[in-house]
């Protein structure tokens, strides 16, 4: 167990010797504009007694494990402290007070058995009749509206995850009776977890940029716990997804990025692509560096999908799929 703030590499030390590094170059401008010949000597005179003081303060204490300090949860959470993301303490709390397992009561659904909008249809491309999968769905939404996950769970009898970061939306997920795990989360935009401001939207719900400390809170805006997209599978003991829905209202770079590659094994992905700071091919670049190809864009003139479907290079080559699909294509005449 490892606490960011009693790292290994003994961030005091660090700090102390980029002070240094300041005071000196300071020291160094200002001689060099007033004196330059004195410069040389006065560096000279003050070094040793930098370095002395360096080394009394390099005396840092020893890295402690979260058993010998005081230790805070509610820290852990708001990101004022951080533990590893499949830290033992940080996965019971979440297992404890984040996951509501699935429904054991029949579906209370208004749409069909695919109310997605072209990213499912894709995936299923790629995964064919795969049955007894696991997806991840983030945001959920209301659990049913333009569901990218539902037909996996409905039809084919895969477990899943649905995160959806606004309590209004999570209070009618509840009312679906999903059978699927579900948490009211928004999914970490950093590798820990944090609280977030929340705009509360409906379908265009976001992270606010708000400060959550901030005392004067915005209609609309609820505060809102954010937990690492590999803890919440850890703490499912979950470490194969088949399909990894996420849209997120531009921040799903971010959220990429807290993801451990090489501890997690995605095998397909839908990513939303219109509202990030950055830019479609950063977006690519990025799932290209992580072993990853692009099937295709999925894109509807309404505007209800905007995103790339990823496959894992090592879980299917694009001349498989393409073989595959036209294997499919016979096989319906
Ligand atoms: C995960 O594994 C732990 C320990 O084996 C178990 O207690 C827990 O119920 C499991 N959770 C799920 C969601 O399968």
């Amino acid at each position: 167990m490892e606490l960011k703030r009693f790292s290994n590499r003994c961030p005091c030390r660090l700090l102390l010797w980029l002070c240094l590094l300041c005071v000196v170059s300071t020291i160094v401008v200002v001689t060099l504009v007033k004196s330059p010949t004195d410069t040389m000597v006065s560096v000279q005179a003050l070094l040793p007694a930098l370095q002395a003081n360096a080394l009394r303060s390099l005396d840092c204490p020893p890295p402690l494990t979260s058993d010998q300090i005081a230790f805070d949860i509610t820290d852990v959470m708001s990101g004022r402290a951080t533990l590893k993301q499949d830290d033992p303490k940080l996965i019971e709390r979440i297992r404890s007070q984040y996951l509501d397992p699935p429904s054991l009561h029949p579906y209370r659904l208004t749409v069909g058995d695919d109310p997605s909008q072209g990213q499912s249809a894709a995936v299923r491309e790629i995964m064919g009749n795969f049955r007894d999968g696991f997806f991840v769905e983030c945001g959920a939404l209301d659990g049913e509206t333009r569901s990218n996950s539902l037909v996996f769970e409905k039809t084919l009898g895969w477990r899943g995850l649905l995160v959806e970061g606004d309590p209004k939306n999570y209070d009618l997920i509840l009312k679906k009776n999903r059978k699927a795990w579900t948490t009211n989360a928004c999914l970490s935009t950093k590798p820990y977890p944090h609280s977030v401001m929340f705009q509360q939207q409906f379908n265009l719900g976001k992270i606010s940029s708000d400060d959550v400390d901030s005392p004067s809170k915005k209609a609309g805006e609820t505060e809102v716990q954010c937990l690492p997209i590999y803890s919440l599978l850890v703490a499912l003991n979950v470490t194969t997804v088949h399909y990894f829905s996420l849209d997120v209202e531009g921040v799903e770079l971010e959220v990429l990025k807290t993801i451990p590659w090489d501890k997690v094994d995605i095998k397909t992905l839908s990513v939303e692509f219109v509202h990030g700071v950055w830019s479609k091919p950063d977006l690519k670049r990025y799932m290209e560096q992580q072993g990853y190809w692009t099937y295709k864009e999925v894109s509807q003139s309404n505007g209800w999908a905007n995103d790339f479907i990823f496959v894992k290079n090592d879980f299917k080559k694009r001349e498989d799929v393409l073989r595959d699909a036209l294997t499919q294509t016979k096989s319906l005449h």
